[in-house]
């Protein structure tokens, strides 16, 4: 795992956006995975600029979204894919058809599930996969104690994820306990993968996943096990890695 430290969350965003784009201007028809979220709001403020500013295009570009709530009306303004529209689709040159979301109102989620599983297949599956990760060490909606084998399925959200999330809704009521997500399993599979995080909140959290032991207790502790991963994070983000000295000494990668 490669470890990036930045001085603040508009570096971290600068330098995702950075990587993603050289990506894009290689491989123009390459595939993504996406997270929601606040961490990346600024990464895709960068993206729909360099697109507007810089030409870059979305035009083969194909995505996926990480994950989605269960039940929540399409156009509820914390559904996931109404996320993705109002922060990057809607700015960018990205064909519909190529911006795959998760339906998290299927009339049969299993289904879904494995039908999104084969798009991703059947797209050759994800070059590059970007995440956030939650306090308790979510990537996705991986609650603590996926499998860190899982696939595309249906999880319950943990106390933690509803409390982290309640922001997005007006009434507590609406906040549904079930959400549909790639799996620890399918994250993997992605030929690379680019984790950002922000705050001293996430401190803890990201030392866990990067100094602590594989377990699926901290679900994204299993990207210790991926061949191509950054990791990058802003300083207090990485205020309490053991090693945060020599992961910023010279051109460390592990
Ligand atoms: C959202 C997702 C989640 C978030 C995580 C961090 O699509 O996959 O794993 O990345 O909950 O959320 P923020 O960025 O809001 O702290």
């Amino acid at each position: 795992m490669r470890i990036i430290i930045e001085p603040d969350a508009a570096a971290v965003a600068v330098r995702a956006a950075t990587r993603v784009a050289d990506l894009i201007r290689r491989s123009p028809a390459c595939v993504l995975g996406l997270p929601t979220g606040t961490t990346p709001l600024a990464f895709y403020g960068e993206l729909v600029r360099r697109h507007r500013e810089e030409g870059l295009t979305f035009s083969r570009v194909v995505t996926f979204s990480l994950d989605e709530y269960i039940g929540l009306p399409r156009h509820h303004r914390a559904n996931f894919t109404a996320y993705m529209r109002r922060n990057l689709f809607d700015h960018v040159d990205i064909d519909p058809a190529n911006a795959r979301v998760l339906d998290g109102r299927a009339e049969d989620l299993l289904v879904a599930c494995e039908s999104y599983e084969a798009a991703i297949r059947e797209a050759g599956g994800i070059d590059l996969q970007i995440l956030g990760i939650g306090s308790n060490g979510h990537i996705g909606f991986n609650e603590p104690g996926s499998s860190l084998g899982s696939r595309t399925r249906v999880k319950t959200l943990t106390r933690e994820t509803l409390e982290a999330n309640a922001p997005s809704f007006e009434d507590p009521d609406e906040i549904p306990r079930l959400a549909i997500t790639m799996g620890v399993g399918t994250i993997l599979e992605a030929r690379s993968c680019l984790l950002l995080a922000l705050g001293e909140e996430k401190a803890l959290t990201i030392r866990d996943m990067i100094e602590g032991p594989i377990t699926a207790q901290v679900p994204a502790s299993a990207l210790q096990l991926h061949p191509d991963m950054i990791a990058i994070l802003d300083e207090g983000a990485a205020s309490r890695l053991l090693r945060r000295d020599y992961y910023s000494s010279g051109r460390h990668k592990s």
